[in-house]
């Protein structure tokens, strides 16, 4: 039995895989299926972190890597979203509780966006690793200008922000239209934000019987001005909420108990963090 779980840190794009390498400071690092993954301690938790570059194509094949070939006990996927609801502002941060493709459509042969074969559209993120980073979330939101620096807080004009939890859609297409949000919005109205990944991961996690959770910042409203400034937002502020957040969640769960707590193997159902 190891010492603590092995946690699998996904982070969409360069600059937070970066942040989170900065906090690994003696990783190692083992190439396969043509990515990198970096092996390291955080908090006495055993991290494998890696790019899963853009879309659930990708992000199937990342998590499928760290379950068969680095072993992990949970996923934590980390990144950023375009808001979907009212009131899910840039700069918010959103802990999905339960994750859908909005892009899946096998009908008539199945309901819209149900899983073929799998007779259920939306799979469950693991609820104490999910209360647990929710709690992160707004520890790190309770103290931002520290996590963020106050340049960033008038850079952004960032104003009150939030943490909420529920629904993420993902899908292969970035939305950056008012009406595409809208149509979202429209067909799945308890969405709270959109991106391209997560889904995925829960789709593989689902099938491993591994906990999975996922944090994201807001970094747009999915409309007409989402690009506008997405990568400057990425470093400047949602990179900086995602180290800070899961330095949070690691230094609040001790590894000893969270390997108490039976996640001490693959493949156990339910379990939690
Ligand atoms: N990630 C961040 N913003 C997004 C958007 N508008 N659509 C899809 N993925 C996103």
């Amino acid at each position: 039995m190891r010492a603590a779980p092995r946690v699998g840190v996904v982070a969409a794009l360069h600059q937070e895989l970066a942040a989170v390498l900065a906090r690994l400071p003696h990783e190692r690092r083992q190439q396969v299926g043509g990515r990198d993954f970096w092996l390291g301690d955080w908090h006495g938790h055993e991290l494998v972190a890696v790019l899963a570059r853009v879309g659930k194509v990708a992000a199937a094949t990342t998590a499928t890597i760290l379950i068969e070939r680095f072993g992990v006990d949970r996923i934590i996927f980390t990144g950023t979203a375009g808001g979907l609801a009212p009131g899910v502002a840039v700069g918010d941060l959103v802990v999905a509780r339960s994750f859908l493709q909005h892009d899946l459509d096998a009908s008539p042969l199945f309901p819209r966006h149900e899983v073929p074969l799998y007779g259920q559209s939306r799979f469950a993120a693991d609820s104490a690793m999910t209360a647990a980073l929710a709690a992160a979330a707004r520890a790190v939101l309770a103290q931002r200008d520290v996590a963020l620096g106050p340049q960033a807080l008038q850079e952004f004009e960032l104003g009150a922000a939030r943490v909420h939890e529920g629904l993420l859609l993902s899908g292969d297409r970035f939305i950056a239209t008012a009406q595409a949000s809208q149509a979202l919005r429209a067909e799945l109205p308890d969405a709270l934000a959109v991106e391209m990944e997560g889904a995925a991961v829960a789709q593989v996690c689902h099938d491993y019987g591994l906990p999975f959770a996922a944090v994201r910042t807001i970094s747009d409203r999915a409309d007409d001005s989402a690009h506008v400034d997405f990568m400057r937002f990425v470093q400047r502020v949602a990179s900086r909420y995602s180290v800070a957040v899961l330095a949070h969640y690691f230094r609040a769960m001790p590894a000893r108990e969270a390997m108490m707590r039976g996640c001490a193997a693959p493949a156990t159902p339910g379990c939690s963090g």
